[in-house]
């Protein structure tokens, strides 16, 4: 029997603390006008000192579980898309595994920049389609403030923090995610860069002295990139999905540049009412900002049973996204009853007890263990 993948849970989570253009233009060169009227940001949020990327995906992780209400320990698989991992290893995912005590679940993460959402979506959907996983739970969630030159007003004034989640489960109902496209062009990669901190370039006082930590980006050439890409990616997901412009019911396109965004439904010929659009309030949140766009859409009452979305990015690479989910799940859902929220709560204390125990025994097993000893 051919298996579908649907999107049953959905959760965002961005931090408290907001950063508006004014702020902005007492901190670089820049004015509040500039900004909205070159980006269509008006503020984004910035994680506290003891938020990360970790942390964020889990609160958003959480949301969607309680939306879908499945206990982590169904999940098969975390992926965690992000640009801004909490380090180079472990994975992230590993880490909000970790705090959801999604013990069965497998666990990485994946880099493709602002398109990162999409592509982990489209692998999810595929091994979910091939009988390999039951429950992944797909997550973007970006920490951009810590790696923002905010010295810098050509990029400070774009990025802002926070997490998107969804869960995706098999169901032998037709719909879900039906097609997606995913592309790449690597002699793109230095127009949006993190030039060090991996291998090639490793963090030194040199690197740092001379801000190569940071964001580094050609504005206008990925301006040019983006609009091009977010066409051609729309329309191909579209065909692939046997569809036309006109099945479409919502865009929902990476929160970059309104200007980006205009420029698309204009040339995909999308109305204004069809196309969402969030970034004046959270700016570019790069892998986050579809899963969080998402989660606003359907809490909005901008998504019915029945419609066609699409979602489309493009990003560090570069790369590029889209796909087509025709949405199967009837909305708005019921309320969930205090008594389940409660028993997440307890499921949630549980998972943290249980870590704390797993990482005794492994002390007391180091220390009680015998010896290795070659001859
Ligand atoms: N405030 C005031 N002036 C600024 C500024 C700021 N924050 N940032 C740049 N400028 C200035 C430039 O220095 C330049 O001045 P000059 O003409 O005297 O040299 C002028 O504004 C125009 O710069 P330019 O880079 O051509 O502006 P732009 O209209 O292309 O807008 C971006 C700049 C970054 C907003 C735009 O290129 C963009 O959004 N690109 C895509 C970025 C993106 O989406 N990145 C993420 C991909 S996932």
């Amino acid at each position: 029997m051919k298996r579908y993948a649907h999107i049953i849970g959905w959760g965002k989570y961005v931090p408290s603390k907001v950063l508006t253009n004014d702020d902005l233009a007492g901190m670089v060169d820049t004015s509040g006008e500039w900004i909205r009227t070159r980006t269509g940001i008006v503020e984004r949020r910035i994680a506290a000192p003891k938020e990360t990327t970790a942390t964020m995906a889990a609160r958003a992780a959480r949301d969607a579980l309680q939306v879908a209400d499945i206990d982590p320990f169904s999940l098969d698989l975390i992926i965690v898309a992000t640009a801004t991992p909490d380090h180079l290893f472990p994975a992230t995912a590993c880490l909000v595994q970790d705090a959801l005590g999604a013990w069965r679940a497998a666990a990485f993460d994946l880099s493709a920049g602002c398109s990162g959402f999409i592509y982990a979506l489209g692998l999810a959907s595929h091994l979910i389609a091939a009988n390999a996983y039951q429950s992944v739970l797909v997550i973007g969630a970006e920490t951009l403030s810590r790696i923002t030159d905010w010295g810098d007003r050509s990029t400070c004034v774009l990025f802002g923090d926070g997490a998107g989640a969804v869960v995706l489960q098999a169901s032998d109902v037709p719909g879900g995610v039906v097609s997606t496209v995913l592309g790449a062009d690597g002699s793109g990669a230095e127009l949006l860069i993190q030039p060090a901190g991996g291998s090639r370039l490793p963090a030194s006082n040199q690197t740092v002295a001379e801000g190569l930590h940071y964001i580094h980006m050609n504005g206008p050439e990925i301006f040019r990139f983006a609009v091009r890409v977010m066409d051609k990616a729309t329309r191909e997901a579209i065909e692939k999905a046997a569809l036309t412009l006109e099945d479409i019911n919502l865009l929902i396109p990476h929160q970059a540049n309104n200007r980006i965004i205009q420029t698309a439904a204009r040339s995909l010929r999308l109305p204004q009412e069809k196309v969402f659009v969030n970034l004046d309030r959270y700016g570019n949140t790069s892998a986050a900002s579809i899963p969080i766009a998402l989660c606003e859409a359907i809490e909005g009452g901008r998504v019915k049973r029945g419609d066609h979305l699409v979602l489309v990015g493009f990003g560090a690479g570069l790369t590029w996204a889209a796909t087509v989910v025709n949405w199967a799940v009837p909305l708005p859902m019921p309320p969930v009853s205090r008594w389940r929220m409660a028993l997440r709560w307890l499921r949630y204390r549980g998972a943290a007890i249980e870590s704390f125990l797993r990482r005794w025994w492994r002390r007391l097993e180091a220390i009680v263990k015998v010896p290795f000893k070659s001859k």
